[in-house]
């Protein structure tokens, strides 16, 4: 099953390239850029990946990105995730970044959006993956920052495919971001956000109907309102479930009660995804593999999840097709 998994071409839907950093990266980048770090090792600093929820996580993750500084770190950040997925055959990626994590701290826009572009384009030429990238605003920040970083997007709208909503989700509902939304919508990008990952069924509803996404980033509560679960079954929105992030941020207690098969059987467009996978232990190769251990999946119900990578994804029908034809065709 393992080397059936391996060699199954298969996509990232669900990706922050921040949550790619690696402690050994984060170490040589901290010195590098002499920065002290509150760890005296790796191992140290990986011993503090012990999370409670998303909030316990997120303190982390933004200290942890501040050794961030040039665009040579954003390159180097984004291309060692990229070999990880020449080394997993994840042959199409759409990745997410927060600007604001680095704005805010005084980096320019265009040291980390070229950073990651040129790191995506060598990528493209040297290892064949193909990738389109998505800004997420900080949901956690006012309406005002958002407004502030799609203008900064809008004179690199051939670099950026969408927007996407992450951070904090409790007590920031889609709804405070409905009108940068629709001005994103009107300049042309792709929609998608975080959404019933800690948050009610309510935000996820709300993320279909106000910020009018074509996707939702994770999506596990849905399953607690049966209308809800109809009406993503009808519309075939995909959720790009993340299942390593759920047991370490403790959305579930076990893997055993992940939901992911549960809402595959309902007939929802559900694809397996990584996160964070610096943080939760693995890049998407082992969560598939964690997937099918705990819930026993058979291969046709893998080859199932990685199809809806690729029906799930921006890529154009063209390339839709030929990739799902050679998942239908691995053996
Ligand atoms: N930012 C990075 N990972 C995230 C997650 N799992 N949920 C919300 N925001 C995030
Ligand atoms: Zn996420």
């Amino acid at each position: 099953m393992q080397s059936f998994i391996q060699s199954l071409p298969k996509a990232e839907l669900h990706l922050h390239i921040e949550g790619t950093l690696e402690p050994e990266l984060m170490f040589q980048l901290a010195h590098r850029n002499g920065i002290p770090l509150p760890y005296p090792s790796v191992e140290a600093l990986r011993a503090a990946y012990d999370f409670d929820d998303l909030q316990s996580f997120l303190d982390l993750y933004y200290q942890g990105a501040d050794v961030l500084r040039t665009e040579q770190d954003f390159y180097d950040l984004t291309w060692a995730y990229l070999q990880r997925c020449a080394e997993q055959n994840v042959v199409h990626v759409e990745i997410f970044f927060d600007p604001q994590t680095h704005t805010d701290r005084g980096i320019e826009f265009e040291v980390v959006l070229n950073g990651i572009h040129r790191a995506l384009e060598a990528g493209r030429t040297k290892l064949g993956i193909s990738s389109f990238l998505i800004l997420c605003f900080l949901r956690h920040l006012s309406e005002e920052s958002a407004f502030a970083t799609l203008q900064q997007a809008l004179p690199h709208k051939d670099k950026i495919i969408g927007i996407g909503l992450d951070s904090s989700e409790l007590g920031h509902p889609p709804a405070k971001f409905e009108r940068v939304f629709a001005e994103a919508r009107n300049a042309g990008f792709e929609l998608v956000a975080h959404a019933g990952e800690e948050g009610p069924p309510e935000y996820i509803w709300e993320a279909l109907q106000r910020l009018k996404v074509a996707r939702i980033d994770h999506g596990v509560r849905c399953q607690e309102d049966p209308e809800l679960v109809l009406e993503l079954e009808q519309r075939q929105t995909p959720l790009t479930v993340c299942p390593l992030s759920n047991l370490k941020l403790k959305v579930i207690d076990r893997m055993e009660d992940h939901n992911l098969l549960w809402l595959l059987e309902q007939g929802l467009l559900v694809t397996i995804n990584a996160d964070d996978p610096a943080y939760f232990g693995g890049y998407l190769l082992e969560n598939y593999v964690a997937c099918v251990e705990a819930l026993d999946l058979s291969k046709e119900q893998v080859r199932q999840l990685a199809a809806n990578g690729f029906k799930a994804s921006f890529l154009s029908e063209t390339d839709k097709a030929r990739w799902l034809t050679v998942v239908a065709t691995s053996l």
